[in-house]
């Protein structure tokens, strides 16, 4: 592993950029599925304020933060403010409206990490999630999503990292591997890491967003639109950050001492946090600190033997970069 820290990247490694940028476009959802999602939120939203009047249905995930590639599921939060029913009732109740309002194969799985229902419209053919009140998740859709608009390669860089990680099954949180949301902001912090930065720490700087969830504030800078240059002192090519990217999470970042943080823009102690050992079921063996949940640490589903796996895939996708005649093939064969 250490020998491997400081080499440079492969000299003609810019000739891929536009295979790259290819495969990215090829990822991207056309105008007619983002309709299609719309529609799709219309009738649900329609379904459920005839029960709830003041309920709202916000959307998250990757059809909401500008990360989702072609074909995906979408993620809703229903958002209500209800004393007389628990979650549990709710969601039952959901579930039940979305069964009588010509919806296939509604299923509520209260007892899920985050609890949800889940259903497929025929008329669209987009199968959804609904969780009950995680309006947490709706803000982090949002920052990712301002990142986004600060400098183009990000959605490129991320794209191509999650279409990899789907290729190579490195993205199954139920078998220890990790989610795309973990991917985006691995994306996320590596940019504001290059020398000159692409992306700045938006959690860093003056306040012009504000949200309360549960009593607690959370705030960072959301006027994405004065920063569109941020990152052009930074030339680097979306196949040079790629490289990049992979030979970090191959040969440079610490495991055994280090949290990447977006929040921060930079790496916090793994002591600092105290995670350096297993609590629970949390093994913090890759270690990523969610934005606003500070105390979660996205890479805890991540365990001795996935560790290994992911490190492996890492390495194989830096190597490929650096020396396969084929890349752009050669890295996204099925695992
Ligand atoms: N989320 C979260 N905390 C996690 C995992 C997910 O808050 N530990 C929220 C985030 O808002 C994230 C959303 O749930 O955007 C969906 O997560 P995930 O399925 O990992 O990502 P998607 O962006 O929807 O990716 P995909 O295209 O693979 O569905
Ligand atoms: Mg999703």
């Amino acid at each position: 592993r250490v020998r491997k820290r400081e080499v440079p990247c492969r000299h003609d490694i810019n000739i891929l950029t536009p295979c790259f940028l290819s495969i990215f476009e090829s990822l991207v959802p056309t105008k007619d599925e983002i309709v299609k999602q719309e529609q799709l939120l219309f009738s649900l939203r329609n379904l459920v304020t005839k029960e709830w009047p003041n309920a709202e249905l916000h959307l998250y995930g990757s059809c909401a933060n500008s990360f989702g590639v072609s074909n995906s599921d979408i993620d809703v939060c229903l958002a209500i403010n209800n004393s007389e029913l628990s979650k549990l009732d709710i969601l039952l109740r959901l579930a039940d409206i979305l069964k009588s309002g010509n919806l296939q194969n509604v299923q509520a799985l209260p007892h899920a990490r985050v609890p949800i229902v889940k259903l497929m419209d025929p008329v669209t053919g987009i199968s959804c999630d609904i969780c009950i009140n995680n309006l947490l998740a709706v803000i982090n859709t949002k920052l990712l999503k301002d990142y986004a608009q600060v400098d183009k390669r990000l959605r490129q860089l991320a794209f191509i990292v999650k279409h990899w990680a789907k290729c190579r099954q490195v993205n199954e949180t139920y078998q220890g591997t990790l989610s795309s949301y973990a991917y985006v902001l691995m994306c996320i912090h590596f940019l504001q890491s290059r020398k000159p930065a692409i992306l700045p720490c938006l959690q860093g700087m003056k306040v012009t967003y504000k949200a309360v969830v549960d009593d607690i504030e959370y705030s960072y800078y959301d006027q994405v639109e004065k920063l569109h240059n941020f990152g052009a002192h930074n030339k680097e090519s979306i196949a040079q950050l790629l490289w990049a990217f992979f030979h970090y999470w191959a040969y440079k970042h610490d495991y055994t001492k280090d949290v990447i943080s977006v929040r921060i823009a930079g790496s916090i102690s793994k002591h600092a946090k105290d995670w350096t050992r297993r609590i629970g079921n949390d093994r913090h063996l890759i270690c990523i600190e969610d934005p606003f949940e500070v105390t979660h640490d996205l890479g805890r589903v991540v365990d001795k033997f996935s560790i290994k796996i992911l490190r492996e895939e890492f390495e194989r996708a830096a190597d490929i970069l650096q020396y396969d005649p084929n890349p752009t093939v050669t890295l996204f064969e099925p695992y």
